[in-house]
């Protein structure tokens, strides 16, 4: 047995210690499983074990599902009854069995306890936890697109009743032992020393525990079915809930309300392949696989600074310059204070820049008040942030971060400045969201060790920084500002340099056909609504009410000035114009956009927009609308993968889904090409490119890609790619 060992005592009582060496954390894989139905076996059968305790040798007891495996399963294109019979293992053959071997179990939970981890302790007769706010328990499994197939949601639902347990399935919140215990989630909360010693008393009082599910005539207390009068209102409240969250693009929710009202309508082993068969489904679909990949395999991969150049002695920040202390400098001055990084926030004046540093202040003191940070600790990470107007303060900076206005010639000259003072070793960064990196490079004395850090707002809340690699730069200073990036603790994607590079370019095309529907006669109330059933965060319209439509209107006039007739004006060129010119609307903080924004009231849509764009009939449908909005962010993105502006799939997909709310149900944008199918997608497109516009025209190189059926990530047996 390689994850854990069993130690049998005098007394007969087996100590099983999960410890698998090969991982900082025990996590459910094919290895455990193996051995811990083998320790099962053997407490089992052998007379002279009266029963077993579960507990870690690591600071947790056990995280969920090793994702890892599960993602291998995806790739391999796991069936439905590949699926089921992975359920039916772990479900039956280990935890039922664990259940009803006639020999007590308690599970002595000494750390966090996950999903997989907690369905264990679950399966156990009685269970003792730690008392540690850290050590946290639940199922979470409804965030990876799945559900607790071992056997979870039937426990939790018997033990907890169907009221305290559906939330808890259905949000994937863990809680605290204390909150376990209100709850009934564990049987008792002890210090650290106690957890053994209580565990193997209850032991020795219990010879022979049976599960209340397993008495004669056992019942739920509260019913089960819509005949029980206040879990019909449980269930039905729930489904609108699920309804209203999710748009119905996540199975999962539904699959575990489903579970629930079957399964406490059924006998337990009846119920228990119920679960099976709908954690089965979910897990042989496409969106357990997408969320997987994107928000938990290729992210840790990107955390882990997977894209690193090899070689490059690894950088530690001590010291930084931030300059423009507006809304992103000041934001970024703030998460590099608390990464423990000196802070030069430097402005055009003290007055600024100490607005700048105030910001952190604020920041600071909220946390302090609702007790999330002490006072010595928030001043010290104010203490961190120096605010100035001087240059001279820069000397010794490891790099500096420009976040001035987005104006080449006020760039150009504080990167002069800065560059003055800056000792010969140090880096340039500018967080331009729209500049070409290389041009801006031309200004600077150091173009090989100047690089794009496409930071998003509001910092310390957007955990994406999109690095942009320049015509010049470096290995060396990408490797350093991909170890920046991790000191942040942020999420790095790495670009090649183009206009708007990947982020800001695609999002465009997503505000831009927004408002070309609005042209079109499409009812804005059905574009707001189709782009969010089809799980955008946001619609197009309130999306350019809150950045200003003067943003991309902006973004469209320095682009033509940059490239002159080769420019191609975007297809909300005109609705961009009689917004700003005709109508005096450019957003929210402007007055007003697309929406009236009523003092003290709600905001609505602009009384005056159905006059200013008539609606058309016939309407399209709203999935129309929502596969418009979406497949044309998908097609820009391919056109990235393309020109080589992006060179690895997985940055696409972390890129949209962190940047700007792709939907995580599609896996980001690249992830939908591949669970739609190239050649489904492109003949939609095609179709769409007759109807809207040429912009919708796929290229000769993704049709390429079609016919030899090269998607984007491994599925079933096509070759993985991550360079295009
Ligand atoms: P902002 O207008 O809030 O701040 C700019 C700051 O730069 C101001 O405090 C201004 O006083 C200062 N500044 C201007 N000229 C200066 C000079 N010569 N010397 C010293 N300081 C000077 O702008 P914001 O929104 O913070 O944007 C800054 C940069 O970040 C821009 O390049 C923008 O495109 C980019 N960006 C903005 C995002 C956003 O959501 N606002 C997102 C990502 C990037």
């Amino acid at each position: 047995m390689q994850t854990l060992t069993m130690h049998v005592d005098a007394q007969g009582i087996a100590l099983i210690t999960l410890n698998d060496p090969a991982r900082p954390m025990n996590v459910v894989g094919p290895a455990f499983i193996d051995d811990f139905i083998e320790a099962i076996e053997r407490v089992a059968t052998d007379p002279s074990i009266v029963g077993a305790i579960v507990t870690s040798a690591k600071p947790a007891f056990m995280a969920g599902a090793d994702l890892k495996h599960l993602m291998s399963l995806f790739d391999a294109g796991v069936s439905r009854q590949q699926a089921f019979a992975l359920s039916r293992r772990a479900s039956v053959e280990m935890h039922r069995r664990l259940e009803t071997c006639g020999k007590p179990f308690v599970s002595a939970i000494n750390g966090l306890a996950l999903g997989g981890g907690f369905e264990l302790c679950l399966a156990c007769h009685w269970r003792v936890i730690v008392d540690d706010p850290k050590a946290v328990v639940g199922l979470p499994e409804v965030n990876v697109g799945l559900l607790a197939g071992s056997g979870g949601t039937q426990r939790l639902l018997r033990m907890i009743g169907v009221d305290k347990a559906l939330p808890l399935l259905l949000d994937g919140k863990s809680v605290t032992p204390q909150e376990a215990l209100a709850l009934g989630m564990v049987d008792a909360v002890v210090p650290a020393t106690e957890l053994l010693p209580t565990a193997r008393r209850w032991l020795i009082e219990t010879p022979n525990p049976v599960r209340k599910w397993d008495t004669k005539n056992y019942r739920l207390p509260e019913g089960a079915g819509l005949l029980s009068s206040s879990l019909a209102t449980t269930y039905s409240m729930n489904v609108a809930k699920v309804g209203a969250k999710t748009f119905h693009n996540y199975p999962a929710p539904i699959a575990i309300l489903d579970c629930v009202f079957e399964g406490a309508l059924m006998p337990f082993d009846k119920a228990l392949t119920v679960e099976s068969k709908h954690f089965a489904r979910l897990m042989s679909g496409p969106v357990a696989r997408n969320i997987v990949r994107t928000n938990f395999v290729n992210k840790g991969l990107a955390d882990r600074l997977a894209r690193r150049p090899e070689g490059v002695p690894k950088f530690d920040a001590r010291k930084i310059g931030v300059l423009g202390a507006g809304m992103m400098g000041s934001g970024i001055a703030y998460v590099a204070a608390l990464a423990a990084i000196d802070v030069v926030l430097l402005d055009a004046t003290q007055e600024q820049a100490e607005r700048g540093r105030d910001y952190s202040r604020k920041l600071l003191a909220g946390a302090v008040e609702r007790g999330r940070r002490d006072q010595a600790s928030a001043d010290a990470i104010l203490a961190r942030i120096t605010a100035t107007s001087s240059y001279s303060a820069l000397a010794d900076c490891d790099l500096v971060i420009e976040a001035v206005f987005e104006d080449k010639s006020v760039k150009a000259d504080v990167t002069r400045q800065a560059e003055a003072v800056l000792q010969k070793s140090a880096f340039f960064a500018s967080n331009t969201s729209t500049l070409p990196i290389s041009e801006l490079a031309r200004q600077s004395d150091r173009p090989e060790r100047y690089i794009g850090l496409h930071f998003f707002s509001p910092v310390d809340r957007m955990p994406l920084v999109e690095i942009i690699v320049g015509k010049q730069t470096s290995e060396t200073t990408v490797a350093q500002a991909l170890d920046l990036v991790a000191q942040l603790r942020m999420t790095p994607i790495v670009v090649n340099d183009s206009r708007g590079f990947y982020t800001s370019r695609v999002f465009q095309t997503f505000i831009h056909e927004g408002m070309r529907m609005l042209e079109e006669g499409v009812e804005p109330a059905l574009i707001e609504n189709a782009a969010r059933f089809a799980g955008m965060p946001v619609g197009p319209l309130a999306v350019l009410d809150e950045v200003s439509i003067e943003l991309p209107w902006k973004i469209v006039m320095q682009s033509r000035e940059a490239l002159g007739d080769a420019y191609d004006l975007p297809c909300s060129y005109d609705v961009m114009r009689r917004m700003l010119d005709e109508f005096k609307r450019p957003g929210r903080r402007g007055g007003g956009g697309f929406y009236d924004y009523p003092e003290g009231g709600k905001k609505r849509l602009w009384s005056e927009l159905k006059s200013a764009f008539p609606p058309v009939a016939p309407q399209p449908s709203v999935d129309e609308a929502g596969k418009r909005i979406l497949y044309i962010q998908a097609l820009e993105t391919a056109r990235c993968l393309e020109e080589g502006v992006l060179t690895h799939a997985a940055d696409a997909d972390i890129g949209s889904v962190l940047a700007w709310g792709f939907p995580s149900y599609t896996g980001g944008t690249l992830s939908l090409i591949d669970a739609v199918g190239l050649s489904t997608f492109i003949e939609e497109c095609e179709r769409m490119a007759a109807a809207y516009g040429p912009r919708f025209k796929p290229s000769a190189w993704l049709r390429e890609r079609a016919i030899r059926g090269h998607l984007f990530h491994a599925v079933a047996g096509h070759a993985s790619e991550a360079v295009a």
